[in-house]
């Protein structure tokens, strides 16, 4: 079955483009990855997307597209077929794509509004080979939406898109897989909107490295670091400049993609941390609020 097999990259509107910009590539550390139409993309250097960040600017802060990757062209147009056959509002059919490194994909809004881009065949880049310490990250590693109907939102993703739910915290945040990572996706309740983009770390000590470096540069950490339960994987959270809540993560569980079963865990402080020594908690977070531009296309 045609299906979603990870993510590409996350496009934002914000509204201090300097910033954000020098965030993502000075604290941050990823990497320039070229400049098409007032759109500045980044990459990850362990990894071989060719952007995993593309920043523009705009007068609100909003997602500009979740953009995921398929297989094939075929696997583009079949889940094309599935998406319109939900009911989704789409903001372009199957096509050539004229953003950079091109491929072949299409636009659509989910249920609540986000902006999703399902795409194959685009350009792919060298990644490097990552030394422990660096502290750079390698690739992204998931994204968590709220959604005001997430249990909706769940079915929608496994339903149409084809992932997998891995695990749940509660009745209230869902795990889904759409490889062999234990989630590459997880969905709240709350407003629609993003809650966070997570980047993978080579290590633990990479994750320590990048927040020492984050908080020299005047980025504190806003929750973390600790060991989350559902997925056993490291955690830290920040705010970018604009807002955006990213987390640098490491030691993500991978599972069979066919054979894993999901479980539900309860929640509790050593559930959200298995460690209980980092500062902050969800309530540290930035306060979710329905995206701006929902059901606004950033492009044709
Ligand atoms: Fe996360």
């Amino acid at each position: 079955m045609s299906r979603v097999t990870d993510i590409r990259y996350v496009g934002y509107g914000v509204a201090d483009l300097a910033a954000e910009r020098a965030f993502y590539r000075d604290d941050w550390k990823l990497v320039d990855a070229g400049e098409k139409d007032g759109m500045f993309h980044f990459a990850a250097e362990g990894h071989g997307e060719g952007y995993v960040v593309r920043l523009r600017e705009d007068s609100a802060n909003r997602v500009d597209v979740i953009a995921f990757a398929a297989d094939t062209r075929a696997d583009v147009d079949a889940l094309h077929g599935k998406v319109v056959a939900a009911g989704c509002r789409v903001v372009f059919e199957p096509k050539s794509l004229t953003t950079l490194g091109g491929g072949y994909g299409f636009r659509f809004f989910s249920p609540d509004g986000l902006p999703f881009e399902v795409s194959s065949d685009v350009e792919v880049r060298t990644p490097r080979q990552l030394d422990r310490w660096e502290g750079i990250p390698q690739n992204i590693s998931h994204i968590v939406l709220h959604s005001p109907d997430h249990r909706a939102m769940v079915a929608f993703f496994v339903d149409v898109l084809g992932f997998r739910v891995s695990d749940w915290l509660g009745d209230f945040m869902c795990f889904l897989r759409c490889n062999t990572a234990h989630h590459r996706l997880a969905i709240l309740p709350g407003p629609p909107c993003l809650n966070h983009v997570a980047y993978d770390m080579l290590t633990v000590d990479d994750m320590m490295t990048g927040i020492r470096r984050l908080k020299l540069a005047g980025t504190d950490i806003r929750w973390g670091p600790g060991r989350h339960t559902a997925g056993n994987n490291t955690f830290s959270y920040f705010t970018t400049p604009n807002g955006f809540a990213v987390e640098y993560t490491s030691e993500l569980e991978h599972v069979d993609f066919e054979t894993h079963v999901d479980q539900i865990h309860q929640p509790g402080p050593t559930t959200m941390d298995q460690w209980g020594t980092g500062v902050g908690g969800p309530q540290t977070m930035p306060h979710p609020k329905p995206d701006p531009c929902l059901f606004v296309a950033a492009e044709a």
